[in-house]
């Protein structure tokens, strides 16, 4: 059995690291990976693939920094190139990137049939590229691994049920497994002086990057945070790009270049809380027992929020300090909370018995 994978950009990679592990195990299995290059920069891309030893991939197609159109159209046509050659049983895409619907579309245009990682999510904001990505993505799919019951709820809401070519399956979350597999490598970062007591923070939606105000507030917020506890904020080249253009004083705040897997793994266990607005660590933030402030207005990982461990706060600057500066007051106790909201840690080897049969 041959099957593509797609995949572009950095949570993918950690996924797929996951599930290329498990491929590794069926000799009869051949994965064929095109990398589209949307994430490009050593420690965007290059590092994952090291140290999580994910194998190299056939096709780089250096498609990166467009317009979404662009950036899908030109991917859509030189993964079409390969899929044509390749002629795979399966095609494998990730998530909710660009480079997950340009390898979606290309597949249900070719007939070749579509497995998608991260089915089902929905964070129900139509302005977030993603959620555009998702829907598409979705509705193309042959098989859908959702990760967790809210997935599935989702979908079946939507219809999926009644499409005859569409198969539902639930299979928890790849990063669970990524997370439980890879902490025992967690090391400590090098290019960043760790105080004892540190808060952990990541800044690079769209809808907080590209919206000045709100970016201002949230920096602001980490100003005020800092003067009293280390904030780490490993910072994504878009956020960073940003930042210098609009020349925003982010003096106090311990900025950094991005991280490897290893290293976040390590910030993640030592850290005493999460800021973010990515969509993988507030997941990381749960696996680690870590109360995770959201500077977004919205999350597809409703169940950490209906377990208290997950603070919605959007960009509002009072809000997120006020939370921060009493963090322990707002947050459930993690031994409280059942701990398998996103499965039992064997999501890659169910998605691959799947596909398999
Ligand atoms: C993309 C995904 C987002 C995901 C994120 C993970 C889409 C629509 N968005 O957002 O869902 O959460 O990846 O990190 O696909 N850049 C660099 N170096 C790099 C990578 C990016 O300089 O290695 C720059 C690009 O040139 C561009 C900007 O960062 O100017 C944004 O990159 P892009 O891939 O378009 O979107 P992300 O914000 O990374
Ligand atoms: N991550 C990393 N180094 C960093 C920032 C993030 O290894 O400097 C990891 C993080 O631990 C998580 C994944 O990247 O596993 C999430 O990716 P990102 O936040 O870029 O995307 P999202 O999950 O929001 O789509």
């Amino acid at each position: 059995m041959k099957i593509l994978t797609v995949l572009g950009a950095r949570p993918q990679f950690i996924k797929a690291a996951v599930v290329s592990r498990e491929i590794k195990k069926h000799p009869d299995i051949k994965e064929i990976i095109i990398h589209t290059g949307q994430h490009y920069d050593i420690n965007m891309s290059d590092i994952f693939f090291e140290q999580m030893q994910i194998p190299k991939p056939d096709y780089y197609l250096g498609i990166n920094g467009k317009s979404h159109g662009a950036m899908t159209g030109q991917m859509m046509e030189k993964i079409e190139e390969v899929a044509i050659k390749e002629n795979p049983d399966w095609i494998l895409v990730y998530g909710d990137t660009n480079s997950t619907l340009a390898g979606a579309l290309v597949a249900s245009k070719l007939h070749i049939k579509l497995a998608h990682v991260e089915a089902g999510l929905r964070s129900f904001n139509m302005k977030m590229p993603e959620e555009i990505n998702r829907i598409l993505t979705d509705r193309v799919s042959n098989l859908l691994f959702c990760p967790t019951d809210t997935a599935v709820e989702n979908l079946k809401k939507e219809g999926f049920d009644n499409f005859p070519y569409a198969k539902i399956v639930k299979v928890g979350d790849v990063m669970y497994d990524a997370y439980l597999y890879y902490r025992q490598f967690a090391k400590k970062p090098e290019n960043v002086k760790v105080e004892k007591d540190f808060a952990l923070c990541t800044i690079h939606r769209a809808e907080n990057t590209d919206n000045t105000d709100r970016l201002k507030n949230i920096l602001e917020a980490l100003k005020e945070i800092a003067e009293d506890l280390q904030v780490i904020l490993p910072l994504h080249p878009r956020t960073k790009k940003i930042i210098e253009s609009k020349n925003i004083n982010v003096d106090n705040i311990a900025i950094i270049e991005p991280v490897g897997y290893f290293e976040m793994l390590w910030l993640l266990e030592n850290c005493r809380f999460v800021l973010t607005d990515s969509g993988g660590l507030q997941k990381e933030a749960f696996f680690a027992k870590k109360p995770c402030i959201t500077l977004r207005e919205e999350t597809e990982w409703v169940e950490l929020v209906n377990v208290g461990v997950n603070k919605l706060v959007g960009a509002d600057k009072e809000k997120i300090v006020s939370i921060a500066k009493g963090i322990d007051e707002y947050f459930n106790d993690f031994n409280s909370v059942v701990s398998d909201l996103y499965g039992d840690g064997k999501s890659g080897e169910k998605i691959v018995e799947c596909l398999v049969r």
